[in-house]
Formats: structure tokens, C-alpha cells, sequence
């Protein structure tokens, strides 16, 4: 399959520029303003109380900021930061040990929590709750658990797909956000502080452009300006203007609404094959060739949100405007 230009999920091409662009602490994280005031309050709330801050949840489509934001909560509270992955855990003991070797107050920060398998899990329970793990030593009928206390410390838990999250571990979090698309505007002032960062110049036409383009994703806002500036370099004088971005996104295959191969092929499958619906997750995702947990969480959220899809009680179904966008004749009996 070709590759995504607007692939939202870390590529390796991000990496490197992403940690140079990634901002540190809460007043440079823009958007997401419910987000961020909540947090401040209990931020210094904690701070005041010279305490951990409760555990925080963060859930959302890939690329909006969750790691970045549990990166600024660790350096908000001035402590640090120990970062794993739910897959990355196989074993309780695993588990057990990193909890015991936080440090007061520090910020552990499980990214993909929703993989953790259910043993591991078990241990984040009474961890999360009073601080503490059960160890059991022994084997058989002699086996006995003994408590070892843990430092006060705050887990960050990061996941795209809320929904498969077990409910203990949902109700053990204090603080549950998720995090929203952003804003033409907001994108926009995420790409002239990229481009200052990066040295490139370009036009505030040129920055409304590439954030119209970005699918409501910061991590997408900063690649395709990477994309683009490298095109302004080759192709024209290095200024990206409103000319360039639309140039070289017509080029990478990103459409006026930041749509790109595979959102296409979902609308027009539906368009073509289903009459616009409507058709079941599973039915589209086996005849997109895509993973029905990909189309539900990364796919369907975008489309949904400009408009182009709904879900119903009865499936999926593409409204009016996707038909206009894709320039289809609407079907007579709408
Ligand atoms: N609010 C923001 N302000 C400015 N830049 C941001 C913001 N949020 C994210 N970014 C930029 O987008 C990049 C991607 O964000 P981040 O890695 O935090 O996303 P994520 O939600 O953790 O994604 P994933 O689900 O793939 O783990 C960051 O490196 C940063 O440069
Ligand atoms: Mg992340």
C-alpha cells in the first residue's frame, strides 16, 4: 500500500524533528484550552498541597499531544518522567518493578494503556488506589501476599481507543481528557512556531493553507510544513506562499479538507458500493482493506467531524456534503 502522507500515527520521520518542536511546559501547549485549564488548577493545587497530582487519562486520535502533555505535566510539577507502554509489559513483576523504583512524585507514563494485558494490570489496582503493591511470595498452600509501599507518584495513561479500556482501571484515574482536533487557528499558530523553530519563511496565507490541510493534528501540521518547506526549497525561492502549500499538497495527495488516499477510498467505497449507506464498520473496514478499529478511531472521527459521515443505530452513512465534496451526483431518494 502506499504510504500515507497523512499517516497521524509517529513515523520515523518525525522523531527527530518532534522533540525540537515539542513544547515544554503548559502555557506553550496550544489548544486544547478545557484541557489545559483543568490541569493548571490541579497542578497547582497539588503543587500547594506539596502532593503527587491525582492520575491523569488522556485519550484522543493519534499525533493530538497526549505524550507531549504528559511530558509538561512531569515538568510543571518539577519532577521526572519514566515512560513505558502497555505492550511493552508482558509480566506483573515487570510492572511491579518500575513502580518500585519511582522516585515521590514522579510522573509514570504508560502510552497505549488500553494494551495492557489483565495480570499486569492487576497491579496498577491497589498502586494507583493506595500506593502500594502485593507481592505474593511462596508457592501452593504456603504462598502468602505481603504489601510493599510505593512513593506517591502520578500516572499518565495515553490511549487512542478509550473504549477499550477495562472499567476499574478507568474509574482509578482522577483526571480523564480527550483531547479534541484543533482549530484552523490553532494549527496556524502551531506552524508559524514551527517554522520560526526551523528557520523556514513563510507567508500567513501560506500557514492558513498547510493548516487547513492538517486534519486537526499538530503532529500532521509539522510534517507536511516540513514536506512542503523542502518543496519551497527545490521549486521555488524557498517562501512558502499560499501558491506553494497548495502546489505541493495537490503534489503529496492531501485534498482541500487535509483528506488524503484512505479517507477517499472509505467515503467513496461507501459512495460507490453501499449506496452511501448504511453499512456496518466491519462491512466498510473488509471492503476498504482497512482495520475496523483504525477506521473507528483514526478515520471516522475526522470525517465525522468535517461533516462527510455519520453513525447511526443502522451503520455508517455519508451525508450530502460528501457527495458534493467528491463531486457525485446525490442519489434521487434524499
Ligand atoms: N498543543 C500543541 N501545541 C504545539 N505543538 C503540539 C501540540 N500538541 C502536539 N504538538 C506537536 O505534535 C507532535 C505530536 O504530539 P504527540 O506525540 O504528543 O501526540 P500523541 O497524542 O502522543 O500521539 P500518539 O497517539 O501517536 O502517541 C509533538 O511532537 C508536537 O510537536
Ligand atoms: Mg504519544
Amino acid at each position: 500500500m502506499a504510504p500515507r502522507m497523512i499517516e497521524t500515527n509517529l513515523t520515523a520521520e518525525d522523531v527527530k524533528v518532534e522533540d525540537t518542536l515539542r513544547p515544554q511546559m503548559l502555557d506553550d501547549y496550544i489548544g486544547q484550552q478545557k484541557a489545559k485549564e483543568t490541569l493548571k488548577i490541579y497542578i497547582e493545587a497539588a503543587k500547594k498541597r506539596k502532593d503527587s497530582l491525582d492520575h491523569v487519562l488522556l485519550y484522543g486520535p493519534p499525533g493530538l499531544g497526549k505524550t507531549t502533555l504528559a511530558g509538561i505535566i512531569a515538568n510543571e510539577m518539577g519532577v521526572n518522567m519514566k515512560v513505558t507502554s502497555g505492550p511493552a509489559i508482558e509480566k506483573p513483576g515487570e510492572m511491579a518493578a518500575i513502580l518500585n523504583n519511582l522516585q515521590e512524585g514522579d510522573v509514570l507514563f504508560v502510552d497505549e494503556i488500553h494494551r495492557l494485558n489483565r495480570q499486569v494490570e492487576e497491579v496498577l489496582y491497589p498502586a494507583m488506589e493506595d500506593y502500594a503493591i502485593d507481592i505474593m511470595i511462596g508457592k501452593g498452600t504456603s504462598a502468602r501476599s505481603i504489601r510493599l509501599e510505593l512513593p506517591k507518584f502520578t500516572l499518565v495513561g495515553a490511549t487512542t481507543r478509550a473504549g477499550l479500556l477495562t472499567a476499574p482501571l478507568r474509574d482509578r484515574f482522577g483526571v480523564i481528557h480527550k483531547l479534541e482536533f484543533y482549530t484552523i487557528e490553532e494549527l496556524k499558530q502551531i506552524i508559524l512556531h514551527s517554522a520560526n523553530v526551523l528557520n523556514v519563511e513563510i507567508e500567513d496565507t501560506g500557514a492558513y493553507e498547510l493548516a487547513r490541510r492538517s486534519r486537526g493534528t499538530p503532529r500532521l501540521a509539522n510534517r507536511i510544513l516540513k514536506r512542503v518547506r523542502d518543496f519551497a526549497q527545490v521549486k521555488y525561492d524557498g517562501v512558502i506562499t499560499k501558491e506553494v502549500a497548495d502546489t505541493a499538497l495537490d503534489l503529496l495527495g492531501v485534498d482541500k479538507l487535509g483528506l488524503d488516499h484512505v479517507d477517499q477510498n472509505i467515503i467513496l467505497t461507501m459512495i460507490d458500493k453501499f449506496d452511501g449507506g448504511p453499512v456496518g464498520l466491519d462491512t466498510l473496514a473488509a471492503a476498504t482493506g482497512e482495520d475496523a478499529g483504525t477506521v473507528e478511531d483514526v478515520y471516522e472521527p475526522y470525517l465525522i467531524l468535517n461533516g462527510l459521515l455519520n453513525r447511526t443505530p443502522r451503520g455508517r452513512v455519508v451525508t450530502s456534503a460528501a457527495y458534493r465534496h467528491f463531486g457525485r451526483p446525490l442519489p434521487e431518494n434524499t
